[in-house]
């Protein structure tokens, strides 16, 4: 989709409200005439994300990124302001117009791969349906307990053993070749006919939070191996950046507050056929950053429950540390040996599941309990070697009682000295290299090179059209030197001033660079109060004219003297007379 048309975003904006939309992903309290939060984008413990709902503008004074719901939504979600735009046109019902130009492939071809996605999912799960129950796939899945209703809901299938099967059924419905191939649905032969990547394997549609089919995973019908085949990353699918399952768990486990992280497909599945439904999969052990930042924007409570053997202790272990560093309450709950959540349910029933959910444990407790398994802690070497294989997991904790008490907990559990303790957390401390990013905003830094009388003008030209009047007859945006605000002079000059209104929310589209929304944002909800606008926008007019006359003149006089030393007599005339006619036009 190519630009949006400004009467769309307009559109769109009118019919959100900025307030109800962050609200939904992270707490606000009312404050005066605006709303309060810890900011979400960088780590604070007092808040100053503050959201206006009378201008519809965010921003934190902390880390200086704001703007409109816009940008929200692309901070937040990690999107791009066309997702941004799509996510709320859906949410508010407007409509959005057809994409004409081929300007923007990659767009198009993301559509396009999720609708040959959904094409073949139907294919699948229309194959499996026809079978016969005696055939081996029905019964491999009726062997896995897997019940009709939940088999539709998780759009399970099956891809038969011939080679071309799904390529020739697409082809039928018209879709190319080459784009079969970028949805990761074929692979190349060595005669260099392609053929299905997919073959004599139950299937499992992956989604994406959205319920896009992004790709699959491929599961044997008996002990060959490998046990899976996925999807290749393809423009939709990217490994590790997705959550299987969470499209479904989404909205309990904003209800419950807290998710269940498993490793596979039927984990998930068979969970949710037991009504435990916020529950969602890593899809194998190496569980990442993205996902977890997936999974906070719906809860910051987490409980790991990896697979009761020694691959699944590592993940959970790495997890655990992952889990802290982004700022997640997180406890591992632990299966008998030997079981996954899937065959565990299924031996030993929900009330039992649930009990293993209910006793699940802190960080500390199984962290110990794993290091304890594995020494005796007698020796003082071995209980050092205890002490600093925990101390790594709670350095990690960012609450600083919670941090404490554990370290009281395990000085008094290996019998130790807390202060000494306390000493080796010291150390380190200096090891450790940050691992997130404290601050987003671009704005900040910028802020402090802008002049006052460039800052004052501009905030008061965001607040009356008026002054946006009076401005724009004394001023080019070519006479501001902040490039930043140039663009924002820009923008407020090529307003339609007759509305007699500026809304800074909307005034923000049109303005591509990150840098000047920021500082749109803070200008705004910055909470000084400029009286006598009028003459203050004048006294602010003078000064960026006289300013930018000294510093005109400055120049002038330094080329003059340049001239001057090597002899350009023309040059040098030349000079003497835009200085004088500067000169003679006064101040
Ligand atoms: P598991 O080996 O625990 O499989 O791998 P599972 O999900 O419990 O499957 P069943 O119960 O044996 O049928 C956990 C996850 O790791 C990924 C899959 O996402 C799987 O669900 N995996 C595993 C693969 O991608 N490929 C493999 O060969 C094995
Ligand atoms: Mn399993």
């Amino acid at each position: 989709m190519g630009k949006i048309p400004e009467n769309i975003l307009n559109e769109i904006q009118d019919k959100c409200d900025i307030v109800e939309v962050i609200s939904s992903y992270i707490p606000l309290k009312p404050s005066g005439r605006n709303f309060k939060a810890c900011c979400p984008f960088h780590h604070e413990k007092t808040p100053s994300f503050v959201v206006s709902p009378d201008k519809q503008i965010y921003h934190c004074f902390g880390c200086n990124s704001g703007g409109n719901v816009f940008n929200f939504l692309k901070e937040y979600e990690k999107i791009d302001f066309i997702d941004a735009v799509k996510m709320l046109a859906e949410k508010t019902g407007v409509k959005l117009p057809e994409s004409r130009s081929h300007s923007d492939q990659d767009d198009s071809l993301v559509s396009t791969l999720y609708s040959v996605n959904d094409i073949a999912a139907n294919y699948y799960s229309n194959l499996l349906e026809k079978l016969g129950s005696s055939l081996e796939p029905k019964r491999y899945i009726a062997k896995r307990g897997l019940d009709g209703a939940i088999i539709k809901k998780f759009r399970v299938g099956y891809a038969d053993s011939s080679w071309k099967a799904l390529l020739d059924y697409l082809l039928g419905r018209g879709v190319k070749q080459d784009i079969i191939l970028k949805a990761g649905l074929i692979i190349k032969g060595k005669d260099n006919s392609y053929y299905d990547l997919f073959r004599n394997r139950v299937i499992f549609p992956i989604f994406d939070a959205r319920d896009k089919v992004i790709g699959f995973g491929a599961r044997v019908m008996d002990e060959t191996l490998p046990k899976y085949i996925n999807s290749p990353e393809t423009a939709v699918y990217k490994k590790g950046q997705h959550l299987y399952g969470l499209n479904f768990a989404k909205t309990h486990i904003k209800e419950r507050n807290f998710a269940i992280i498993t490793e596979g497909y039927l984990d998930v599945i068979t969970c949710h056929q037991y009504g435990f439904s916020n529950i969602v999969a890593s899809l194998g052990t190496a569980l990442t950053t993205e996902q977890i930042r997936l999974l906070k924007r719906y809860t910051h409570n987490v409980v790991m429950l990896y697979d009761a053997d020694q691959a699944g202790e590592m993940a959970s272990l790495r997890g655990l540390d992952l889990f802290l560093e982004e700022d997640m309450n997180v406890k591992i709950a632990t299966l008998e040996k030997g079981h996954d959540p899937d065959s565990f349910l299924r031996k030993f029933g929900k009330e039992k599941f649930d009990e293993i959910i209910k006793k699940s444990k802190s960080l500390f407790t199984y962290k110990l309990n794993i290091l304890q398994g594995r020494s005796n802690n007698r020796e003082p070497e071995s209980k050092a070697e205890t002490i600093k294989e925990m101390l790594s997991t709670i350095n990690r904790v960012r609450n600083a009682i919670i941090k404490a008490e554990y370290i009281k907990l395990l000085a008094q559990e290996l019998s130790v000295r807390e202060d000494a303790v306390w000493e080796e957390l010291k150390k380190i401390k200096k090891d450790r290299v940050p691992h997130r990013t404290e601050s987003i905003g671009h704005g900040t830094k910028k802020l402090i090179e802008i002049s006052p009388a460039e800052k004052i003008l501009a905030k008061l030209m965001l607040e009356d059209v008026n002054i946006v009047r009076i401005v724009r007859d004394e001023l080019k945006p070519s006479d501001f030197r902040n490039q930043d605000i140039r663009n924002i002079a820009e923008a407020l000059f090529s307003i339609n001033i007759e509305d007699g209104l500026i809304d800074v929310s909307k005034l923000i589209n049109s303005i591509e660079d990150k840098v000047p929304q920021n500082i749109i944002s803070f200008i705004v909800n910055e909470e000084v109060e400029i009286r006598d606008k009028e003459k203050n926008a004048c006294d602010c007019i003078m000064t960026i004219k006289k300013e930018n006359r000294s510093i005109l003149l400055k120049d002038i006089q330094n080329r003059l003297y340049a001239a001057q030393k090597s002899g350009y007599e023309e040059e040098e005339k030349r000079l003497v007379e835009e200085f004088n006619q500067l000169i003679k036009r006064g101040l």
